[in-house]
């Protein structure tokens, strides 16, 4: 068969990403440039400033892509590009920049969804994993638990019901002086500290999850007592979203009777989840994730979604737009 080779684009947050995938599995080259050092100072993403930066870097890197992979644009099969969910001004950045490509090239556009990108990073990094299996999208913005029937085949069994765990990663490490992103300072914080800190359990039903209630529960804990020590602290938040994430990952992957599970997502980087998950393996589990640099935003993962797409003939035309409360199934 011909080799597909895949053009990725990805502009939902503060990465701007281009990448060459072949056959979905194989990346060629996966630019990334990141706007963290622009936001860090405001604590958080600006919109409008992540926007103008994709703006401004969208051509080179795209250019730098191209000449990493040792191709040029005739070489493509297909555009893929996220879509949603993200930013509105970041994600039509991307979306008319592949856009434009697709119209002046004459080739095919896949618009993806980012988070079937965050589940397909797992493809790449495992070139033995294929559907059925459970997916545990841990995130900036999502914490979700999905059975992935098939490729382009998803049904959410269980998501939070206010923060994602990378957001409240994010606004605990803010409060208590990390700086920003969090979730890479908590996760090294929490190395020299121990779960020792008792913090209020949420109860909900099912598969789905709440992460507001242990946040504002820290920052409390914080503010009333500054010098609490902060690696006790983040130790104590990671062994607490852990153990609720094993107990719902187990529970659904009994209900889908699979012993499978994928972890997708940046703080799927984070190394007690892992852990932890790896133990599993114990109980006859198999666990995936990617490898740190596919965990968190990238194009390459947008590349490999966008190829399945392409092969079941999923194709976007050029009223594509940008979505940014796109759901996954
Ligand atoms: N080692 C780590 N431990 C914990 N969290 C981490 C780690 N590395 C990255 N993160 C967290 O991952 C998040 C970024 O992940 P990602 O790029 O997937 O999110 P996003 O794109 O902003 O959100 P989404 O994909 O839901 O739209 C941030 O919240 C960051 O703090
Ligand atoms: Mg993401």
């Amino acid at each position: 068969m011909k080799d597909i080779i895949t053009l990725g684009i990805e502009s939902s947050c503060d990465e701007t990403s281009v990448a060459v995938v072949k056959n979905g599995r194989e990346v060629l080259s996966n630019v990334i440039n990141s706007q963290i050092k622009i936001h860090e100072k405001f604590g958080g993403v600006v919109p409008e400033i992540a926007s103008r930066n994709h703006v401004g870097a969208i051509s080179k890197v795209t250019k730098q892509a191209l000449e990493e992979a040792n191709i040029s644009f005739d070489n493509i099969d297909n555009i893929a590009c996220t879509y949603g969910p993200g930013l509105v001004g970041a994600l039509l950045v991307g979306v008319s920049y592949a856009k434009a490509l697709s119209y002046a090239l004459n080739k095919p556009l896949t618009g993806t969804n980012h988070l079937e990108g965050h589940i397909a990073a797992n493809y790449i990094s495992h070139k033995d994993l294929k559907p059925p299996f459970l997916c545990l999208i841990i995130s900036g913005g999502h914490t979700h638990l999905v059975h992935i029937k098939d490729y382009g085949k998803f049904e959410i069994l269980g998501k939070t019901r206010d923060d994602a765990i990378g957001e409240a990663f994010d606004k605990v490490a803010r409060v208590i002086g990390l700086g920003y992103p969090g979730g890479p300072k908590v996760d090294k914080l929490a190395k020299d500290g121990k779960p020792t800190i008792e913090l209020p359990k949420t109860h909900i039903e099912g598969l789905d999850f709440s992460f507001s209630g242990v946040k504002t529960a820290i920052i409390n804990l914080h503010h009333k007592n500054p010098e609490i020590n902060k690696s006790d602290l983040c130790s104590s938040l990671e062994k607490y979203v852990t153990d609720i994430l094993l107990q719902n990952a187990i529970k659904a992957s009994k209900t889908i009777e699979t012993k499978t599970i994928a972890l997708a997502g940046g703080v799927s980087a984070n190394s007690y989840i892992r852990e932890k998950f790896i133990d599993l393996e114990k109980q006859g589990y198999k666990i995936y994730y990617p490898e740190p640099i596919l965990c968190t935003d990238n194009a390459a993962m947008i590349a490999s979604a966008g190829y399945y797409r392409y092969i079941s003939g999923n194709v976007s035309d050029l009223t594509l737009n940008a979505i940014p409360n796109l759901k996954i199934s």
